[in-house]
């Protein structure tokens, strides 16, 4: 077992002690449900298990005699330098598992010198977090909601905070059948708020029969029929780069290449939209293959350790992002548990990126790894 999984076993043993330390308004049965949150996909989840499962088909062909006595990992994403090619993703509501929730984990990428992604399902605001971590590279993941007025209002906030990307999620017009939180009544607990939208109504807080409080939320104030021309009208309320998270095909990719996206981020939502979908590392080469140097491609989804990262990459992923690592990492000690979580899949990568015979990142190529099946046609 390489030591960021027995790391996170140990992180899930003391996630419920923790949690039920730092809110101590929760009751055992509110936090059992927070876990079921973060950490389950969509339907039966077997998504949820390949995303990890399919990094294993793929094999490195490490080069010897390299000279790899120091390795770069820095490069550079939309123009901005960054230290490694980690960065965070964005998740949901985060002060349920700290109480300083985006704050903690946008100042743990300031840190190690990455970017953070906040969630427009934050319980921290964009001005906390601007002001939490004002050295930290931030992008804001963007819903559309039917009144166009509150994305554009979270657009302008977002921009006047300093954040340097919109990463807009395109795979969740409606939200996924999750199973646990429609069992659970999933609902924000009721200290907490959805801390964008003091003033409006959302629902997240009330419990309802045989229904999920955030699954309500969506559907009431999401907007389904969104297609590739509000992509138009976001682009002309804003300067910022557009992301597009949540693309796993060729043809979606050239569409976003077509609409002027500056980047693509492959991704199933953490397998939490449809249970059946594609691998993401999996749906990485078609995409890398279709978009060609165009626009920057990345990708997120059952990353756990530094060797997945370097197939990620070798794939034509020029960043990695996390989910749950860092929610656990946040759960368990906050910044410093994340910045934890950082420095074992860096310290990995420099590792693995050594043995294989490379001192840069951005020399790593297509090269380095093959699907296994090409063993078996030797
Ligand atoms: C939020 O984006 C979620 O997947 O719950």
């Amino acid at each position: 077992m390489n030591v960021l999984v027995s790391l996170v076993f140990q992180l899930l043993l003391e996630i419920w002690r923790r949690i039920i330390k730092e809110n101590p308004r929760c009751s055992y049965q509110a936090i059992e449900k927070i876990a079921d949150y973060y950490r389950s996909g969509a339907g039966k989840q077997q998504t949820l298990a390949e995303n990890r499962q399919a990094f294993y088909k793929y094999k490195i062909r490490p080069r010897c005699l390299r000279n790899v006595e120091n390795v770069d990992l820095s490069t550079t994403i939309l123009g901005e330098k960054i230290s490694m090619p980690i960065g965070i993703a964005p998740t949901a509501m985060q002060k349920m598992a700290h109480p300083l929730g985006e704050c903690a984990n946008a100042r743990a990428a300031q840190e190690l010198g990455t970017i953070f992604t906040l969630s427009t399902l934050s319980t921290s605001s964009i001005e906390e977090v601007a002001e939490a971590a004002p050295q930290a590279i931030k992008w804001y993941q963007l819903y559309i909601y039917k009144d166009r007025n509150i994305t554009r209002d979270l657009v302008i906030r977002a921009e006047k905070a300093g954040f340097k990307a919109l990463v807009l999620t395109v795979d969740a017009p409606v939200f996924g059948l999750r199973l646990e939180d429609l069992r659970n009544k999933f609902t924000l607990p009721s200290h907490l708020r959805l801390a964008n939208f003091q003033g409006i109504k959302s629902g997240m807080n009330t419990e309802r029969d045989h229904e999920s409080g955030l699954n309500n939320y969506v559907t009431s104030l999401f907007d389904s029929s969104i297609n590739w021309e509000d992509l138009k009208w976001l682009k002309s309320i804003t300067k910022l780069p557009i992301v597009l998270k949540g693309i796993l095909t060729a043809e979606d990719a050239l569409l976003g290449v077509q609409a002027g996206v500056a980047a693509i981020q492959v991704s199933n939502h953490g397998a939490r939209q449809i249970d059946g979908t594609v691998a993401a590392i999996d749906a990485l080469s078609e995409i890398v293959k279709a978009v060609g140097d165009k626009i920057e491609v990345y990708m997120d989804g059952g990353v756990t350790d530094g060797v997945d990262i370097l197939k990620a990459v070798a794939l034509g992923a020029r960043m990695v992002f996390i989910g749950r690592p860092a929610l656990w990492g946040l759960t368990h000690s906050g910044q410093a548990g994340v910045e934890q979580i950082l420095n074992i899949l860096k310290k990995e990568l420099i590792t693995c990126m050594a043995i294989a015979g490379f001192s840069n990142i951005k020399e790593i190529d297509r090269n380095l790894v093959v699907h296994e099946n090409y063993y078996s046609k030797l």
